[in-house]
């Protein structure tokens, strides 16, 4: 996700747009930027990495103009440099603007536009958009060129144009990117999110899906993408800029648990060929034919990537029926790993700079392994140093604990074994159900967070507790273990992730009504193993938590709480069976008053090993 800022008004625009960049730098900061009409002059200023970069570039240069927008990156097409840097303009330079989104069809409209003369400066998708609109303005005219642009697009876009030959307007447009226009008092203040408005003013007008705003210093009007005009309301705002930051949440952590949804839709976005019952892995594609050969996979990661490792593995070995391996990565490289070029290296990694991740990286590359990255940060070392990957658009992450990218990493990894899958004896049929059930799973991520309350409810109860054994298997038990390193990451309680199976080998000796059980109990084909291991608990005083499926009535009668997920494919249930893990750690945390973005001792990316 990045962050978009626009100005029309009576002030200078430059020291606007730079402050607004500063509240949603959040977003993303990979690289920013700026353009301000001055007149029918376009003056641009772009810069890789924080915003305080751009405002070094920009120095005490005095921009006159009263109209602007600007932007701070989260890169997902093209890595963080200047020329990737928005805001992008059209061959004639006239025309400028910046995108957060996702332009799906970016590469056959940039190949229209290049056999039509027209000369591309960036590797990002947002670039055609600039190109689109000046081709269309040819016949069309300024305005309706900007709407038939927006109907070829197919992806998400928060948009904001310039026009250096109608200077006294900003376009807006939104489809699956947030964006607010604040109605200041002859200005207007246009935001990815509030944060970068409420210091102007607390009038706001919050856009929606297909809408677009013309905004000139004197009065805005806003259309539909058929060109229909529509009345919207103004919204009182009473939010703190803190609070606004977080949109509301009071943590970015709450808030990232809640963009789950978001963030898988995000993941698989442009990436399902449901006819075929296939996943078209664009980051892999040069090396297909090479992974149709491959023997054996080795996944290396660390924390809450390693356990989004484990269950790739379950993915992986029934439904592509290739051997793998699961290596804490700084372990991987001391020992004396078992590989050559008919093996797949793939580091997992959020931030893609992890040292340990990273050195297991070179030791596989040393040793002649085809490497593959799940990274969600474009541009990270770990993805540039892979031969292939796969990003997972998932936007920054700027909780310590992980969860958004969590289960953006099992969808991509779901992705992968259809991919791997279907090269080996994946059906076609299967694929399709895999696929078209991986569909509903932000769906069924919202039905969980609705309970919010009721694991509120939970946590609040449970918080007195100091020790938690958390039980799952199959699918599950790494989902066991990534519930625990969560509550023990964000309320440092001790809780430890056991495979339900070993529980009587020696863990059952913690129980007693002190120490509290949480088991991952859905539906599934070990659902009969988990119930008697739940009665070993009961038998001997412990409480029990259980994470089941809807309508499970039975379960109920065994244990003291339950949280209902819905059903799934077994191989899916990790997706949902986590949510509630993670706000169960975000609320024993919260009611502890600990600081649940920043826990002690962490770092949200470790660079040393
Ligand atoms: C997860 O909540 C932790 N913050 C930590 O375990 C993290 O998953 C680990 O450090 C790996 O980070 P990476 O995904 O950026 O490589």
């Amino acid at each position: 996700m990045c962050g978009i800022v626009g100005y029309i008004g009576q002030k200078k625009a430059c020291p606007i747009l730079l402050e607004g960049l500063r509240r949603l730098e959040y977003r993303g900061y990979d690289s920013s930027g700026m353009a301000i009409l001055d007149g029918q002059k376009m003056r641009t200023v772009k810069a890789v990495g924080k915003v305080c970069n751009l405002e070094e570039k920009i120095g005490d240069r005095d921009f006159a103009g009263t109209i602007g927008i600007a932007h701070t990156r989260w890169a997902t097409h093209g890595k963080p440099s200047d020329k990737n840097s928005h805001p992008h303009a059209d061959c004639s330079g006239d025309i400028s603007l910046v995108h957060n989104g996702i332009i799906e069809n970016y590469l056959e409209l940039k190949k229209d536009l290049e056999k039509k003369g027209h000369k591309f400066t960036s590797e990002t998708d947002s670039e055609v958009v600039a190109h689109q609109i000046e081709e269309l303005n040819k016949k069309l005219g300024y305005e309706e060129a900007v709407f038939a642009t927006l109907k070829m697009i197919r992806g998400t876009y928060g948009l904001a144009i310039l026009n250096a030959q109608e200077p006294d307007k900003i376009i807006v447009a939104r489809n699956g990117s947030p964006l607010v226009l604040g109605v200041g008092n002859g200005e207007y203040v246009i935001a990815s999110d509030v944060s970068a408005i409420i210091r102007h003013t607390q009038q706001v007008v919050y856009l929606e899906d297909g809408e677009v705003a013309i905004i000139k210093a004197d009065g805005y009007v806003v259309k539909t993408i058929q060109n229909k005009t529509k009345t919207k309301e103004v919204t009182q705002l009473d939010w703190s800029l803190e609070k606004a930051e977080k949109q509301g949440y009071a943590h970015f952590m709450l808030k990232e648990i809640f963009e789950q949804p978001a963030a898988i839709e995000d993941a698989i976005r442009g990436r399902l060929l449901p006819g075929e019952g296939l996943a078209k892995l664009g980051g892999l594609q040069g090396v297909v034919e090479k992974l149709r050969t491959i023997e054996k996979i080795i996944i290396v990661s660390c924390g809450t990537s390693y356990h989004a490792g484990l269950i790739g593995e379950y993915m992986l070995e029934e439904y592509a029926g290739i051997p793998v391996e699961v290596e804490y990565a700084s372990e991987f490289r001391y020992r004396k790993p078992i590989l050559n070029a008919k093996t797949a290296v793939i580091a997992i990694s959020q931030s893609g700079e992890t040292a340990d991740t990273l050195a297991a990286i070179r030791e596989a590359k040393h040793k002649g392994a085809l490497t593959l990255g799940i990274v969600n940060t474009v541009g990270s070392t770990i993805a540039r140093e892979t031969d292939a990957g796969i990003y997972n658009h998932a936007g920054p992450e700027i909780g310590v604990a992980s969860t958004k990218a969590f289960t953006s990493q099992l969808s991509i990894l779901v992705l992968l074994t259809v991919m791997l899958g279907r090269q080996r004896e994946m059906s076609l049929v299967t694929g399709q159900r895999i696929i078209k059930e991986l569909k509903r799973i932000p769906k069924l991520i919202e039905k969980i967070l609705a309970q919010d309350k009721e694991i509120k409810k939970m946590a609040k109860k449970y918080a007195k507790y100091t020790d938690f054994l958390y039980l799952g298997r199959k699918y599950n038990f790494p989902i066991a273990c990534e519930g625990a390193l969560k509550i023990k990451e964000i309320s440092y309680v001790h809780a430890e992730g056991y495979a339900t199976g070993e529980m009587k080998h020696g863990p059952i000796a913690l129980i007693d009504e002190n120490f509290p059980s949480l088991f991952v109990a859905p539906r599934d084909s070990v659902y009969e193993k988990t119930i008697s291991g739940i009665q070993e608990i009961k038998a001997r005083s412990g409480r029990v938590i259980a994470i089941a499926t809807e309508g499970d009535t039975e379960i109920a009668k065994l244990v003291d709480d339950v949280i209902y997920i819905p059903k799934t494919l077994e191989m899916l249930t990790p997706l949902l069976a986590v949510v509630p893990l993670q706000l169960f750690a975000y609320y024993v945390g919260v009611s502890k008053g600990l600081d649940v973005d920043k826990p002690r001792n962490l770092a949200k990316s470790v660079t040393v090993e």
